[in-house]
């Protein structure tokens, strides 16, 4: 079994012989070992696999192509994206690694206590069990519509490859994360159909999904290039919706009720695939306000007082939507919350959003009702909350070959 514990060795050398040769044999072995390698060397020749002419003198012209990391830019860069360092954008590589320290694959946790729980007839309240279904409704599909957005949109616009990089480390977690919304809606025996199509079926998701697309579309028409003042900010638009409103606010409600359920001892596999997907998803909302940010700072002309005021209009319905969903998940109090208390919670996130990208707060003093979710997103100080397994994961840690 080869585990990544295992300490990498270099292969053995080739065994010395336990005895030295004589002499004489020593010396024809080297003699047949040079002449094998003249030989390779001439049919390397022969196939044009060696360069026969001295090392050419690189061309000013070609070293002028070599990136200086401060003509690096987030958008509409005229550096090569192919040449990942020098480093200009540090955090967003930091990012990348840390991504990656976070490995986790869904089929890892256990759902067995789920599965029984679940197929109890007293197991579950109507309310609880909608609210599952309602929120799987969501989840199933708002990771594919998250991944392509970065795929098929975001990622040609950016020219910072190490942006890139992180981008696409997210778009793996994407698929991760529907991958792990699967395995729950499999485990449990859902109607898969249904809850894919939810997204079509039901009001209040289909509602926050129509409002995003449009800004999704618009990044994956192909037609669509920065360069413009205009464009530029359809870009920045779309960012901001997708980090602050889409991954920073539509993902709450259903991440609190999921690791309500979980701080119930009910639900405990599906809440630890939620509580690794929070952990994700904080840091993509993220990078997403760091790239934001930085977009401003090198186009401060994009940050308009008529931009700011459409933006801040984007949140207030996006609350509104998010609001109409919660009310929707939960008709009736279930799990000591209700929609009214979400009311609340997205006004405070929606606050924390606006001053994290430099907008002024929307609600003011609005509190946390959920306090908890604020240490939920640490999940070191929470490893041994749902008393599980070891959750503090370093790449491949628990993984082996077999
Ligand atoms: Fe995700
Ligand atoms: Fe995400």
């Amino acid at each position: 079994m080869l585990s990544w514990d295992e300490e990498i060795v270099p292969a053995a050398p080739t065994a010395a012989p336990t005895r030295p040769l004589p002499a004489a044999m020593q010396a024809s072995a080297f003699e047949q070992f040079q002449a094998r390698n003249q030989g390779q060397q001439r049919q390397d020749l022969e196939l044009g696999l060696v360069s026969t002419s001295k090392p050419e003198q690189v061309s000013e012209q070609d070293k002028a192509r070599r990136v200086n990391a401060a003509d690096k830019r987030i958008i509409n860069g005229q550096t090569d994206v192919n040449q990942l360092v020098p480093f200009k954008y540090k955090w967003a590589w930091d990012k990348y690694l840390a991504g990656c320290a976070n490995h986790w694959m869904p089929q890892e946790i256990n759902m067995q206590r789920d599965i029984e729980l679940w197929k109890n007839p007293n197991g579950l309240s109507e309310d609880e069990r909608r609210l599952v279904k309602r929120n799987l409704g969501f989840f199933v599909t708002a990771d594919s519509l998250a991944a392509n957005n970065i795929v098929l949109g975001t990622y040609r616009h950016i020219t910072a490859p190490e942006c890139r990089q992180y981008l696409l480390r997210q778009a793996f977690e994407e698929a991760i994360h529907t991958h792990a919304y699967q395995y729950i809606v499999e485990s449990l025996g859902l109607d898969e159909a249904e809850i894919f199509n939810a997204y079509n079926e039901v009001e209040s998701i289909r509602d926050k999904d129509q409002f995003l697309i449009p800004f999704i579309d618009v990044l994956t028409n192909p037609e669509f290039k920065t360069g413009t003042t205009e464009a530029d900010q359809t870009l920045l638009r779309s960012l901001i919706v997708f980090a602050c409103l889409m991954e920073g606010l539509f993902f709450y409600v259903g991440f609190t009720q999921i690791l309500a359920l979980g701080r119930q001892n009910k639900m405990m596999g599906a809440a630890e695939q939620y509580q690794y997907i929070l952990r994700d998803e904080s840091m993509h909302c993220n990078f997403g306000i760091d790239l934001i940010n930085t977009i401003k700072m090198e186009n401060p002309h994009l940050w308009t007082a008529a931009f700011r005021d459409e933006i801040k209009s984007l949140f207030l319905r996006a609350v509104e939507l998010e609001y109409r969903y919660a009310e929707d998940t939960m008709p009736r109090g279930v799990l000591g919350l209700n929609a009214p208390m979400f009311k609340g919670y997205l006004r405070f996130i929606a606050n924390r959003r606006a001053q994290q990208i430099g907008l002024d707060v929307l609600f003011p003093a609005e509190e946390n009702p959920f306090p908890w979710m604020s240490e939920m997103i640490d999940l070191k100080k929470e490893r041994n909350f749902f008393e599980t397994r070891v959750i503090e994961y370093q790449t491949g840690g628990a993984l082996n070959w077999e």
